[in-house]
């Protein structure tokens, strides 16, 4: 697996660094929120990133997931955003929607997830993403809280994956062109 990899673009040590200061940021702007806070994990991307983040924000939250679809062997979204499975709550006026996803690249997944979560009636929905590829937005979408701008490279690891795989390696990793069938780079 790690043969795959071109280079380790974020370690273990930075990626908890990372996260602890976005929980830090979160647990600030939450803790005098009358609202039950509800951290959204988006499956199957943000799912260790997510059990990290919520360790390190000592408030009272609960917990959700959503399942949006995927891009299966590609290495570039289609821009159409299916929900497969949408949180089964009632209580919407009453919460704080924290969505918590893997990497924004286009924009489109989060856009529709807040636009959807808000036409529901969500008090507030705020989005914290690990990763952000800013070069690569279709539309106009600024995420609340982001761990750190990457690059225009494919990358795996720490719940990112290609054709799922790669979600199980403990650090941010640059997938070789060669694994997605792209010719191999000279260097
Ligand atoms: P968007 O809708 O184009 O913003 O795409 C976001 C989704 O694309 C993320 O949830 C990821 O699943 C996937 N994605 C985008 N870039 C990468 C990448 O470099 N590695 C793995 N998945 C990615
Ligand atoms: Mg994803």
């Amino acid at each position: 697996m790690e043969n795959s990899i071109k280079t380790i673009l974020i370690s273990e040590e930075e990626i908890k660094s990372i996260t602890a200061s976005l929980a830090e940021k979160i647990t600030e702007d939450y803790k005098n929120s009358d609202k039950t806070l509800v951290v959204l994990g988006l499956l199957k991307g943000s799912l260790l990133f997510m059990a990290d983040l919520i360790q390190r924000i000592p408030l009272p939250l609960e917990v959700e997931l959503m399942k949006v679809s995927s891009y299966g062997k590609a290495t570039v979204s289609t821009g159409i955003i299916n929900i497969q499975f949408d949180i089964a709550r009632t209580d919407l006026s009453e919460v704080d929607i924290l969505v918590v996803e893997d990497i924004i690249d286009s924009g489109n997944t989060l856009s529709r997830i807040c636009t959807h979560l808000s036409e529901r009636g969500a008090a507030s929905v705020k989005t914290c993403t690990l990763l952000d590829k800013p070069s690569r937005r279709e539309v106009n979408f600024i995420p609340d809280y982001v761990g750190r701008e990457i690059p225009d490279e494919f990358v795996v690891g720490y719940g990112l994956d290609y054709d799922e795989k790669y979600r199980n390696l403990p650090y941010i990793g640059i997938l070789k062109p060669e694994v997605y069938g792209a010719p191999a780079e000279n260097s």
